[in-house]
């Protein structure tokens, strides 16, 4: 059984996605023990508990270092026997200890087709506001692994969409939500299922089990 981790920052669409695939029994093999946000308001929390699901409120100021935040979301990850963490709409950068000891085993959906349109400032509106000024005649939605640099990891998986004549930033980020929670509970199946192999290379052994 493939023990999932989401965190996240905001609205929680992609994660209510992923929980409703499960659900309805379409991602066998996998389930999704914990969500963690930064934000202790973010609706993603009240999609979890109103899924059953444990949601903690975990946050760099509520620490006095950042190894002890780091250790404490590390002792939340192995207290759960986390396998895999998915990133939907998390806004703060992964600590290094957290990366280094899920190296390949975090994943993130963009709302662009990586490389193009990510990297430092580019989420939000921001990424379809940057694909239209650009011209580009098509966008989509991307599931990569992540590492230490914003949306720089291998990608996994992309689905398309059109940018049509007369898009705005908006209509375009419907339309790539759209596919977004599609795409994203597709990855998972497939992780699950073996079909979308990760990265080889595994974290460190797991020395903080708390
Ligand atoms: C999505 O567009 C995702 O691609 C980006 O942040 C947004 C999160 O939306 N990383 P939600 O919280 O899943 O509704």
């Amino acid at each position: 059984m493939l023990t999932i981790a989401v965190f996240g920052s905001g609205r929680g669409s992609n994660f209510h996605a992923i929980l409703s695939a499960m659900q309805q029994g379409t991602i066998p093999g996998a389930r999704i023990a914990l969500v963690v946000s930064n934000n202790s308001a973010a609706g993603i929390l009240d999609v979890a508990r109103a899924g059953g699901i444990p949601a903690v409120h975990c946050s760099r100021p509520q620490f006095p270092t950042d190894e002890s935040y780091a250790a404490h979301l590390l002792h939340l990850l192995h207290g759960h026997g986390v396998d895999l963490i998915a990133l939907a709409g998390y806004m703060k950068r992964v600590p290094p200890p957290v990366v280094a000891a899920f190296r390949n085993r975090i994943v993130n959906i963009h709302p662009a087709l990586l490389p193009g349109f990510g990297g430092p400032g580019m989420y939000g509106m921001h990424v379809h506001e940057a694909v239209i000024a650009a011209g580009a005649t098509r966008s989509g939605a991307s599931v990569h692994v992540v590492d230490e640099e914003y949306d720089r990891g291998p990608v996994l998986l992309q689905r398309e969409v059109p940018v049509d004549p007369g898009e705005t930033p908006a209509t375009l980020a419907a339309k790539v939500l759209r596919v977004e929670h599609e795409l994203y509970p597709e990855v998972i199946r497939r992780i699950a299922g073996g079909s979308l192999k990760l990265p080889a290379e595994r974290g460190e052994p797991v020395t903080d089990r708390g």
